[in-house]
């Protein structure tokens, strides 16, 4: 009898594992095709990224992405069953204090996330450890922070060009870590330094993003990768389809078939 394989559940332990020994692939996910088709493709890691504000939402920043928001895109991801693990962004203002943070984590992973992601080092320490403490995974977001955007004056800014830079990145990553942050999103963080990071954490599994290819993954906002929102791409980010075109054609041709 031939019995069908079935696809094994990533974990936070399996990806956990892979440090050292296998690149980590993590895509952003923001609704149930999505979340299947990149589940087919064999992505491991799938975030319910708040960049959905911008490329789902048509919000300029992150800052507009409320709970509401990440609720209803963790459920829509999650109906998916995906084997991937999921996880989702904890948005802007929703982690300002450690009750508040584990609050809206426990909310997230009611909604079906697997872990919760929040933007920050030491500053938000307590929020991280008591989100730890409450037995929610997490994942830690360095570097560039979308959320703090409007705050730095709207510029994409490089992280850890200078000496001071390198050491806080250095000190926030070891801090994570030591306090039990699974993985880090590294965004816009040179790429030395980026280096010296997953070389210097030994447990935390390192998601660069713009962050050159020495990280222990890569993730990437899906519709940079797929052209699905063809009017702004970041110049790290290389489109390896045009799906944005192929559905102007498509109506274009469908439309012409009618006469319209
Ligand atoms: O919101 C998001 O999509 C992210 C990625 C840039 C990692 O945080």
């Amino acid at each position: 009898m031939n019995v069908a394989a079935i696809p094994q559940k990533t974990t936070v332990q399996s990806i956990a594992q892979m440090k050292g020994r296998a690149r980590v692939a993590a895509l952003t996910a923001y609704d149930f095709p999505g979340a299947k088709l990149l589940d087919e493709a064999g992505v491991p890691f799938l975030l319910v990224g708040d960049s959905l504000g911008m490329v789902a939402l048509g919000h300029p920043d992150t800052t507009h992405v409320t709970m509401d928001d990440m609720l209803h895109h963790t459920r829509a991801v999650v109906r998916a069953k995906p084997s991937a693990l999921v996880g989702t962004d904890l948005p802007y203002r929703s982690y300002d204090s450690p009750q508040q943070a584990v609050a809206n984590a426990r909310r997230l992973v009611e909604a079906g996330a697997e872990f919760v992601k929040a933007e920050g080092g030491r500053e938000i320490l307590p929020q991280v450890e008591a989100i730890l403490a409450a037995g929610i995974p997490f994942c830690a977001h360095l570097g560039m922070l979308p959320q703090h955007l409007v705050e730095e004056g709207g510029k994409y800014r490089i992280k850890g060009r200078d000496d001071a830079g390198r050491a806080k990145l250095l000190d926030d990553a070891a801090a994570l870590d030591a306090a039990g942050a699974f993985a880090c999103v590294l965004e816009l963080v040179t790429p030395p330094v980026a280096k010296e990071i997953t070389a210097a954490c030994p447990r935390m599994v390192t998601i660069g993003i713009g962050s050159g290819p020495d990280c222990d993954g890569q993730i990437l906002v899906t519709s940079d990768l797929t052209g699905a929102f063809p009017w702004f791409t970041p110049k790290f980010a290389t489109p390896r389809a045009r799906t944005g075109e192929e559905i102007r054609r498509a109506v274009g041709e469908w439309m012409a078939s009618l006469g319209s």
